[in-house]
């Protein structure tokens, strides 16, 4: 009886589970080897990653930090996603010329649009250097001197470590602390954006659908990676030559059926799967529904001004969308976390593990780990929903305070630095202001302004007395009548002189002189204290993470997603969402056409696409008559996979990783391999856009389409 409930309790843990995880690509022979072989892998652990040969790998491609991209010809042609390169098409578009609105399409390489300050980074090398990093740090008591100590030893390995020039090192923690990697990169600044579709394909459904399946979106975008003459990185220059790749992805036309194999290789950003239950309970009962109603009132302003007037449509689209979408995620999340017994499943574990404690005799180490989380999160919980209403509020989603911020940072660097260090800061921060002020509106944003003080003074556990009896209305009245900050002229006034006359000048201004009070407020009586719990925490997860790996030897347990390279396989899968309900795995252009509300911000459909359609004209890139469009597999992904490459048992390119669904978007923090799905463009659906919708036959001559299903003999692939 009791073996079965083990049984039981282990079939219904995740992390047990044969599926799942996000695996450091250096270190998969083995078990991960063993598992994408019985998946239906053809491949070897060292095609996919190789420091001696060229491997997958060289084709995976960190694109400006937040997304992935994959390099897909010999001439460093990436392909991201359409969301991805966003800012960059959104900058290059105006009420004229609205790439946004009608797409983008280089021609040739001189029409290509330079991207000032845009990088993609290939990563050279993953070294393991634990031991190194960990050196002389057991044998410190505080938790303050091991980080200290740990600090030291990174800026010092990452000094020293063998590397070329033009490379960089950089060392980034695993299982919370319990294992250092090294990454050699190589980071390219010259960046061109060489392909758009209109967001009416790359976007369509817009927010109605976004973390949706089934989805209908071709959210993909095309830039160019350029080199200096020795193939090299290097800045911007008009000389600059298209980087040749160490390796590029095949592309397969031969499409995909449900249960073939898929691997999703890219840099996931952050997840947190190893949170105690108490930890789970902060965020889906008090800390996201704070962020939601913040973040929900911040979006209905900016809706409603955005469909009256397309030129706010065009400044705004960027920022809504990335506002919109995390919102959006932690309502999924929240759903998600409940549906699937987040909460009863970890206290199980939390039980299984207590008995493991005890069993292995170390109740001395680990007895008190879930007392002391307890404990902590008790402690930390105003501090941290303070934290969130600080950070939506004044930080992400009121530009003005989030402006002022930044120059409250440049009083505070003089005042630490002196008169050097500001003149420095001060010319970064016009340039920055001059691109942040072209997207904003003081109107819109007085009227944001309004709605979130409001929730921020009513509602955050921390707020300046003085604020409390303030009528917001007339205080942003205030504020945007009289304040500087509305404007890029006002904030370069503001900046003007030396910095005696700047400190004074600032602390005169009217909304400067809240951002000061709410963020000396919020630094003297919030930041310490989280901080210091914080600290804490992050302590206690190490030793919880440690614990676990010691007790329970035959889990799967994979590193938490940390931005740095990472595999994930699974298969293409449909799923059952609720009773009676199953999705499909598959979507198609027809799909489009049943979406399609002709004129409507998100589901028009451009009316070459539609001609397409019924003429049924899909080229090589149909399927029995019909043009697939996106796809779903059980691959593990998170934010920062966007534009990962779905790659097919023998390396080809078959999609493009985007998004998740629905009732999975809780998968950060509780994946549930049952309904957890990761959605795909399916790349014909891409080769279609770019071939027969656009025209962009230079693109297409560029790649190189393969057929492994069809025939080996056509498709000899070197690699
Ligand atoms: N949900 C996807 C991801 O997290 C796509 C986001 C695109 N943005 C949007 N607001 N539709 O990035
Ligand atoms: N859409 C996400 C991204 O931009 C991917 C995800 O969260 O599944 O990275």
């Amino acid at each position: 009886m009791k073996f079965l409930k083990l049984l039981i309790l282990l079939f219904t843990i995740p992390i047990f589970s044969q599926q799942g995880g996000m695996w450091i690509p250096s270190l998969l022979k083995g078990m991960n080897e063993t598992e994408m072989k019985n998946l239906g892998m053809k491949m070897t652990a060292e095609d996919i990653y190789d420091v001696n040969k060229s491997s997958l790998k060289d084709a995976i491609v960190h694109f400006n930090g937040g997304c992935t991209s994959e390099i897909i010809s010999n001439q460093g042609l990436i392909l991201t996603n359409h969301h991805c390169g966003y800012d960059a098409i959104q900058s290059h578009s105006s009420v004229e010329h609205d790439y946004l609105q009608d797409g983008f399409w280089a021609k040739t390489k001189q029409a290509e649009l330079p991207n000032p300050g845009m990088v993609a980074t290939l990563i050279v090398s993953i070294n393991d250097v634990t031991t190194q990093v960990l050196e002389g740090v057991a044998s410190l008591s505080s938790e303050a001197e091991k980080q200290k100590k740990i600090q030291e030893n990174i800026t010092k390995v990452q000094n020293t470590f063998a590397k070329e020039s033009w490379q960089e090192a950089k060392i980034r923690t695993f299982y919370e602390g319990n294992q250092y990697i090294l990454f050699v990169t190589e980071t390219f600044k010259d960046i061109r954006l060489v392909g758009a579709p209109p967001s009416s394909i790359g976007k369509f459904g817009s927010d109605t659908d976004n973390w949706v399946w089934p989805r209908h979106t071709g959210d993909f975008s095309i830039f160019r990676i350029y080199a200096n003459k020795d193939n090299k990185p290097a800045e911007y220059a008009t000389d600059n030559i298209p980087y040749t790749p160490k390796h590029f992805l095949p592309i397969s036309i031969d499409g995909i059926s449900e249960d073939d194999f898929t691997l999703v290789f890219g840099f996931p950003g952050r997840t947190q799967e190893y949170l105690p239950s108490f930890a789970v309970e902060q965020l889906v009962n008090t800390l996201n529904p704070a962020k939601i109603e913040i973040r929900d009132a911040a979006l209905k302003v900016q809706d409603g001004f955005m469909r009256k007037d397309k030129a706010i449509k065009i400044q705004y689209a960027s920022k809504y969308a990335s506002v919109a979408n995390y919102w959006k995620k932690w309502i999924g999340e929240k759903q998600g976390l409940e549906k699937s017994n987040a909460l009863k499943i970890k206290q199980d574990f939390e039980a299984e593990f207590s008995k493991r404690v005890d069993k292995a005799g170390k109740s001395k180490e680990y007895g008190t780990l879930l007392s002391d989380f307890k404990e902590s999160y008790t402690k930390i919980n105003d501090y941290a929903l303070a934290r969130d209403y600080f950070n939506e509020v004044v930080l992400r989603n009121t530009e003005l305070l989030s402006f002022g911020f930044q120059l409250y940072q440049l009083e505070q660097i003089f005042n630490a630095r002196g008169e050097q260090a500001f003149t420095d800061r001060k010319q970064n921060a016009l340039l920055r202001f001059e691109d942040a002020y072209k997207d904003f509106n003081p109107t819109v944003d007085e009227r944001v302004f309004e709605q979130l003080m409001r929730l921020y003074s009513t509602k955050s556990p921390f707020i300046p007395a003085s604020l409390k009896s303030e009528d917001i209305t007339t205080l942003a009245k205030t504020i945007y009548s009289n304040s500087k900050l509305t404007s890029y002229k006002g904030v370069q006034e503001l900046l003007e002189g030396d910095s005696k006359v700047v400190m004074e000048q600032l602390n005169n201004d009217k909304g400067y002189q809240l951002v000061k009070l709410l963020a000396d407020y919020y630094a003297a009586n919030v930041a310490g204290t989280y901080n210091e719990l914080n600290l804490k925490i992050n302590a206690l997860q190490r030793e919880y993470m440690k614990a676990q790996l010691e007790l329970f030897p035959d889990a799967r347990f994979f590193p938490d997603a940390n931005s740095t390279l990472r595999v994930t396989y699974g298969k293409v899968k449909g799923y059952s969402p609720s009773d009676a309900v199953y999705y499909q795995p598959v979507t198609h252009l027809e799909g489009i056409i049943e979406k399609y509300v002709p004129g409507d911000y998100e589901f028009d459909v451009p009316a070459k696409l539609i001609e397409l359609y019924n003429t049924k004209d899909y080229g090589i890139y149909g399927e029995n008559g019909k043009m697939p469009v996106c796809f779903i597999g059980t691959n593990h992904t998170t934010g920062g996979n966007s534009g990962s490459p779905a790659i097919d048992a023998s390396g080809n390119l078959i999609g493009l990783n985007f998004d998740r669904v629905w009732e999975g978007t809780m998968s950060d923090i509780h994946y549930d391999p049952s309904i957890c799905r990761n959605i795909m463009v399916d790349i014909r659906y891409v080769l279609f856009i770019v071939d027969k919708y656009a025209n962009a036959t230079n693109l297409i001559e560029e790649m190189k389409l393969v057929h492994p299903k069809n025939s080996t003999k056509k498709s000899k692939k070197k690699r």
